[in-house]
């Protein structure tokens, strides 16, 4: 049996989120554009005895996050050893936290999507990804996206996915807020002061990822929870126009938020949109980070 896996997976970014009515469960029809990006947390998983399951975190945000059945990543364990009928299986998970915590970036479901895919190898289940596609989506919307990583459409829950054809590389300079945001909150706001929309994607932008047109994705990106985001962070408003003010290709509230995303048209740029972002006391911290990058991989 293998003894310890280290796996490493990506943050994401929505380039756009539209969000329609509701099922019958009250998730919402969405039309989104993922991409994954180089910011990205790390799972080591290591052997344990039988009915052992533990969980630490170190890194960013760990002391806020809960170790036992109500964090994601160990459903995740869980949900693999039960579906999989895995005779012993036990595991001590040990996560470096690098993707903000609440931040809309999908860390706790990066973390779920790496936990899938180091137990698969722990424990010599030999699960193909396909397999785990479906325990992933039954984990939440943004764990599927996780496992294959990339750009690609998510509809549906934001479970169904196409890959997306894209030409180079995107330079992203985050913000980070002192606060976190809940994302049912989010939802939530967006419930009670918007309409149902069109879920549909703008194909400019889909167009621009096309070309490898930098120019072009940044002013099609899109996201219908800003103004929900905003409302219940008002601070981030003025967060996205210095990005703006300073040069960004495009501004946006990444996911339910309060992570703020901005595309540079290079490395270099991405350094000046997080020097002028860094100085405002409503950003906590800035990230650099490109995309698009591979899902959830082993490392060797
Ligand atoms: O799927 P996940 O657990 O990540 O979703 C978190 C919350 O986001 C849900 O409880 C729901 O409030 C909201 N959500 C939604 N519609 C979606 C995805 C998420 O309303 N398609």
């Amino acid at each position: 049996m293998t003894r310890a896996v280290r796996v490493r997976v990506p943050a994401k970014v929505n380039l756009a989120l539209r969000v329609g009515g509701t099922d019958p469960q009250g998730f919402h029809e969405l039309g989104t554009v993922f991409q994954a990006v180089s910011l990205g947390d790390e799972v080591l998983a290591e052997a344990a005895p039988a009915g052992q399951f533990r969980l630490a975190f170190h890194g960013e945000g760990a002391a806020f996050l809960p170790v036992d059945d109500t964090n994601l990543a160990m459903r995740a364990a869980k949900l693999l050893a039960e579906r999989f009928q895995v005779a012993g299986a036990g595991v001590a998970l040990t996560i470096r936290k690098r993707i903000p915590v609440a931040g809309g970036m999908a860390g706790g479901s990066a973390d779920a999507a790496a936990v899938l895919v180091a137990c698969n190898a722990l424990w010599d289940v030999g699960a193909m990804r396909d397999e785990l596609q479906p325990l992933a989506a039954e984990l939440g919307s943004d764990v599927p996206f996780l496992l294959v990583g990339g750009t690609a459409i998510g509809t549906g829950r934001g479970v169904d996915l196409t890959s997306v054809m894209t030409s180079g590389t995107y330079h992203w300079t985050f913000a980070l807020s002192h606060a976190g945001l809940s994302t049912p909150a989010v939802f939530k706001e967006f419930d009670r002061t918007t309409e149902p929309q069109s879920t549909e994607i703008p194909s400019r932008l889909l167009e621009g990822l096309r070309a490898g047109d930098a120019a072009v994705v940044g002013a099609n990106l899109t996201n219908d929870l800003e103004a929900a985001a905003i409302a219940l962070q008002p601070g981030l408003e003025h967060t996205l126009k210095l990005g703006l003010e300073a040069g960004a290709l495009g501004a946006i509230v990444s996911g339910s938020g309060p992570t703020c995303a901005f595309l540079a048209g290079s490395d270099a740029h991405s350094i000046e949109l997080a020097e002028a972002l860094a100085v405002f006391s409503g950003v906590r911290a800035v990230r650099r980070a490109f995309g698009p990058v591979a899902g959830a991989q082993v490392l060797p």
